[in-house]
């Protein structure tokens, strides 16, 4: 058996029974990739497909995504992917709040010990739970914000958005990544460890700050 961390993480994730969503998932969707990875996505919990394959963003909205991070040079092996929940509400339903709860654990530690340089949020769901925010995606999109362990988090749109909103969302997107390949390819600013979660806080007349994943 592995002492390794990560691995034991992924073991509890497994056999998770924190809520009811253990008595409807075919999977636990724990999350995919590259665990030394600088970047890291996070959506907001699995849909059908990805219930039924057990990895995240794996139907029409992760090809987007493979697509658009493919753009920018980043191959899908090369980043550290997850949900805020890591099984399926049932029909794609809002993830209620004590589930988020019974989950947000298993995140918090993923991004912990990959220590990501920089961690998107796809979609308004992980954008205002991981800033601790209720302001919508729109407003939040198009800057970094300087985060936990010294991360940046840049906020966009769910590929399921561009699916539906077509180029102009495809293109805010691309902008977005644009964004996290210059911090990618720069220097870190901030040491490890420095600042709040939610430092860096929100642009001019955000909204108030609600609990975060992170406090
Ligand atoms: N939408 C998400 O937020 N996550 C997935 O894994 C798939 C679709």
């Amino acid at each position: 058996m592995s002492d390794d961390p990560f691995d034991e993480l992924r073991r509890a994730a497994l056999g998770c029974v924190a809520c009811g969503l253990a008595e409807t998932r075919a999977n636990v969707v724990f999350g995919v990739g590259d665990r030394g990875a600088g970047l890291m996505l996070v959506g907001e919990a699995p849909g059908k497909n990805e219930d039924l394959q057990g990895e995240p963003f794996v139907g029409a909205a992760g090809r987007l995504l493979d697509e658009l991070l493919a753009e920018i040079g980043i191959a899908r092996e090369e980043v550290y992917i997850a949900n805020v929940l890591k099984c399926r509400p049932p029909g794609n339903r809002d993830p209620r709040p004590a589930e988020i709860d019974a989950c947000k654990g298993y995140l918090r530690e993923q991004i912990r010990l990959i220590a990501p340089d920089v961690v998107v949020t796809l979609g308004a769901f992980a954008s205002r739970l991981l800033l601790g925010v209720e302001t919508g995606v729109t407003r939040l999109r198009g800057r970094r914000y300087d985060w936990w362990l010294g991360a940046a988090l840049v906020p966009t749109f769910h590929p399921s958005a561009a699916l539906r909103g077509g180029e102009r969302v495809k293109d805010q997107i691309r902008e977005d990544l644009a964004l996290v390949s210059d911090i990618l390819a720069s220097p870190k600013e901030a040491p490890p460890g420095a600042g709040g979660p939610t430092e860096g806080g929100l642009a001019e007349g955000g909204a108030p700050r609600q609990e975060s994943l992170f406090e």
